[in-house]
C-alpha cells in the first residue's frame, strides 16, 4: 500500500469514527465530505474607519464591505432595557448586522452550533448567511442596531418557530465542527456554546 493510500484509509477512518455528523458525497472526487456548518459562514467584518478629531467616519458599499447587493437598511433603537429582539431565522436573506451606537449581544445558532457575540463597535459589521436562527439581547442604554439586508422584506423569508427551523437544518445536515471557534475568536468577544437541542 502505497503513503497515498494510508492517508486515505486515514482521513476515512476518522470521518466514520465521529458519530451523528451528515456527510455528503462529493459528485468530482466520488467520497465523502463534510459539509461546511452554516455558522462558520458567519463573519465579523472590520469596516473602514476614518480617525478625524471632528469625530470618525465608516463607510460600507455594497459588494466591497459587505458580500451582497443591499436592497434594504432597518435599523432597531430605543429597545427598553431586558428586551430581546429577532428569533427568527431567513429562509435566503442575508444580512449584515452593525452596532452603530451602543452594544449588543447576538446570539447566532445553526442548529448545530451556538455562538454569542458581542457587538460593541462601529466599525466592526457582523454578516449572517441565510439559514442562521438569530437572537439579540442587552442592549445598552441608547444602542443602535443597523442591518443591512439582501432582499425588500418578504414575511414569507421568515421561519419564526425554531423547531421548524431546527427540521430543516437537520435535513440540510449541518455539522458540528469545533475549527469555528479558532476562527472566529481573533475578532471579537465570541462565546460559543454547544447547542442546547
Ligand atoms: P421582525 O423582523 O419580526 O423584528 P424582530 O425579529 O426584531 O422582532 O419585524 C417586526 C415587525 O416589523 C414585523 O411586523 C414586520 C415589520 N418589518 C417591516 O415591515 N419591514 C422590515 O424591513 C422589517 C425588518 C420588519
Amino acid at each position: 500500500m502505497t503513503v497515498c493510500s494510508y492517508v486515505i484509509v486515514i482521513v476515512f477512518f476518522n470521518i466514520e469514527e465521529i458519530k451523528g455528523i451528515t456527510s455528503y458525497k462529493n459528485p468530482c472526487l466520488g467520497f465523502k465530505m463534510f459539509k461546511e456548518p452554516q455558522i462558520s459562514k458567519c463573519r465579523v467584518m472590520y469596516l473602514p474607519k476614518v480617525d478625524d478629531v471632528r469625530g470618525n467616519l465608516t463607510f460600507i458599499e455594497q459588494n466591497e464591505h459587505v458580500p451582497f447587493e443591499i436592497k434594504r437598511i432597518y435599523y432597531l433603537y430605543d429597545v427598553p432595557g431586558g428586551e430581546s429582539r429577532g428569533g427568527h431565522a431567513h429562509k435566503e436573506l442575508e444580512q449584515f448586522i452593525v452596532a452603530a451606537n451602543g452594544s449588543f449581544d447576538v446570539i447566532l445558532d445553526d442548529g448545530y452550533n451556538k455562538e454569542r457575540h458581542h457587538m460593541n463597535r462601529s466599525y466592526y459589521g457582523l454578516y449572517l448567511p441565510n439559514m442562521i436562527w438569530r437572537e439579540l439581547d442587552n442592549f445598552s442604554s441608547g444602542s443602535v442596531c443597523l442591518v443591512l439586508a439582501s432582499e425588500v422584506y418578504d414575511e414569507d423569508d421568515y421561519i419564526r418557530d425554531y423547531d421548524k427551523f431546527y427540521e430543516i437544518a437537520q435535513k440540510n445536515g449541518q455539522t458540528y465542527n469545533k475549527s469555528i471557534i479558532h476562527q472566529n475568536n481573533s475578532n471579537t468577544n465570541i462565546k460559543v456554546e454547544k447547542n442546547g437541542k
